[in-house]
């Protein structure tokens, strides 16, 4: 994964560096560091997160060019040698990497061979030592350096290079891994999404893959293709800058985001369903949606589970096909696509490595892309046929939540507009009718959810726990569970309430608590008899249900009660108190909530 900044021009780097890393922090906190070039180059590096680098770094560091590195860990732990920049063996180049080098353990037996030994355990310092061979044997030259380097390596990478000989001078590349170029009056930033360097530039050149830029002297520009050969840079304005994200009060991000879900569906309920985009056919998107046989959601995690519950919700009500699939399954196992397929990627990010490569796919394939997403000029953005925002703000937290719900809003609006075009319009208007009820009720329950700090001490010392729910909100067992494992990290599942039989019941004890969703009408008798089945056998069970449902109350050990709202909304009501209860369990824990251990907030390496 990992977040490249880099700049060169007049002004000093070093707070654009850090300011840089921050931005990115979202997509890897291992460890971080920079590399100076002031005449000779200086390399400063610290395992731990980017506020571990800045203690470490001198106040005042005079340089104008510069690059630095947010890593999140593939090959080799957290440690300060692992950490990028990294310096070749002879020290003519540092590199800073994004990506994942997938024949390094060839390249290595290679370079061993010619003498080189290696300090780290990364296959960015074995990409490194082979570039340098090349810029060696090939008088020095970067650029073909680099396309000698394309030829013998497989896997992903964005690259920013900077050479001892060169100062002022930045070399970027990139292949399946996003990069890049601001430009400004004063210079050229490199990053790894627009952001972190929107508030100094407004207009940008996004390489293609293996395209080889170079900029230096503060305002010279030079672009290659892959075989070396230079082209016309493809310099696009805009205007993208952000507000520095903000707690609000709040301890943790997540807690805000969970508390501004009312305010921001209600907003998204009562907007209009905008698709931007377009195909060079011309046809517009009402044409697509009558041409199309069938609907695949693709996306991971978080954005999974919101493509399962919108297939409940669009077979339902707009009475076509859909299949959800896991990004990482479908771009390796030659799923049959063709022009009829609307594809859908579901990302809040629109960087996730997996969903991007799974969109290519697609698109290869003439399927019909479209991004439901939430970050703007992201890949996804870029790369698919249409788009729909979620319009849910910045998610910083890196447990997803109000981008979750939100997706599913987008996803039922579009069941909506489906059912209308086929003529069901009854169907369509169910559908926005219970849309409208969502953000009162939410408010409502958040405003008085006086239990679950309670229920989070009862159970916060468990080391397990089983999700169950069934129907549309299987779906929010399966969050429920990523919930409180990714920021708790107690063992966690989530299974339909009817699978249980058939092996987890097996697990269920006195210490080994489920969490039960009960607050759709449609499954709730099945899903009773399934809590009498844990309780037959000791278990303990809370169960979330609808305000006055007495009798479910009577057989469980705990109840989390919701206001009783149409079936079709209550996943986005229902996951709401898990999100809540795994923020509490992970607070009595001792956890480290906005940035769990181990993970990112993007996954952009697959
Ligand atoms: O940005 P994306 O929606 O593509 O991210 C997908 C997953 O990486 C993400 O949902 C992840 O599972 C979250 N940490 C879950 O809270």
């Amino acid at each position: 994964m990992c977040g490249i900044i880099g700049y060169t021009g007049s002004k000093q780097v070093r707070d654009i560096l850090i300011d840089g890393l921050q931005k990115l922090e979202y997509r890897g906190y291992d460890s971080a560091g920079i590399a100076l070039h002031n005449g000779s180059m200086r390399v400063i590096k610290s395992p731990g997160k980017v506020h571990d680098l800045v203690e470490i770094l001198p106040p005042a560091l005079d340089s104008n060019t510069g690059i630095a590195h947010t890593r999140w860990a593939t090959h080799g732990g957290a440690t300060e040698l692992n950490a990028h920049p990294h310096t070749s063996s002879t020290g003519k180049l540092v590199l800073v990497h994004n990506g994942i080098i997938e024949n390094s353990a060839q390249i290595e037996g290679f370079l061993k061979n010619k003498g080189y030994s290696f300090i780290s355990e990364t296959d960015t310092e074995i990409l490194l030592n082979l570039i340098e061979y090349e810029y060696l044997a090939n008088g020095k030259d970067i650029k073909s350096a680099l396309v000698k380097t394309f030829s013998l390596v497989t896997g992903s990478y964005a690259l920013a290079i900077i050479e001892e000989d060169k100062p002022g001078r930045i070399t970027l590349c990139r292949k399946d891994s996003p990069l890049i170029l601001g430009i400004d009056k004063t210079g050229f930033y490199v990053a790894s999404d627009i952001y972190a360097v929107s508030e100094y530039a407004g207009h940008f050149i996004f390489p293609g893959n293996n395209d080889i830029i170079i900029v230096e002297n503060k305002s010279k520009i030079t672009v290659y293709d892959v075989h070396g050969n230079e082209k016309e840079p493809e310099i696009k304005e805009f205007n993208a800058a952000k507000k520095k994200p903000d707690r609000c009060g709040y301890e943790h991000f997540m807690k805000k985001e969970i508390f501004e879900q009312p305010d921001i569906l209600s907003d998204l309920v009562g907007s209009e369903y905008k698709i931007e985009g377009h195909l060079s056919s011309g046809k517009n998107f009402n044409d697509i949606l009558h041409s199309i046989s069938r609907i695949t959601i693709i996306g991971c995690g978080t954005s999974w589970h919101a493509g399962l519950v919108a297939r409940y919700i669009i077979e339902k009500y707009a009475r076509i096909p859909v299949i959800v699939e896991y990004a990482s399954e479908y771009r390796y196992r030659d799923p049959v696509i063709n022009n009829h397929d609307l594809v859908i990627s579901l990302s809040q990010s629109g960087e996730t490595a997996d969903t991007i490569a799974a969109n290519r796919l697609a698109a290869d394939a003439g399927a019909i892309t479209m991004g439901i997403l939430n970050v703007r000029n992201s890949s996804l953005d870029r790369e698919t046929d249409f788009q729909v925002f979620l319009e849910a703000g910045d998610e910083i937290g890196v447990a997803s939540t109000k981008a979750y719900t939100a997706q599913i809003i987008q996803l039922s609006r579009l069941a909506s507009i489906i059912a209308a075009l086929r003529g069901n319009e009854a169907k369509s208007q169910e559908i926005l009718d219970a849309l409208s009820q969502i953000s009162s009720n939410l408010r409502y329950f958040l405003e008085k959810n006086s239990n679950i700090t309670d229920l989070a001490q009862k159970y916060a010392s468990s080391s397990n726990f089983l999700f169950l729910g069934r129907g549309l909100n299987f779906p929010t067992a399966l969050e429920g569970a990523l919930k409180l494992k990714e920021i708790s990290y107690i063992h966690a599942e989530g299974y339909p309430g009817a699978e249980m039989k058939h092996g987890p019941i097996a697990l269920i004890d006195i210490d080994f608590p489920t969490m039960v969703i009960l607050s759709d009408n449609e499954n709730r008798t099945k899903m009773i008899s399934n809590i009498k089945e844990i309780k037959a056998r000791g278990g303990k069970v809370i169960a979330i249900i609808n305000e006055g449902d007495t009798e479910a109350e009577q057989i469980v050990d705990d109840v989390i009660k919701m206001p009783s709202v149409p079936d079709i909304i209550s996943p986005v009501l229902s996951v709401v108190p898990l999100q809540l209860f795994a923020y509490y369990v992970a607070l009595l824990r001792g956890c480290n909530v906005d940035q769990p251990r181990n993970l990112a907030k993007s996954v952009t390496v697959e």
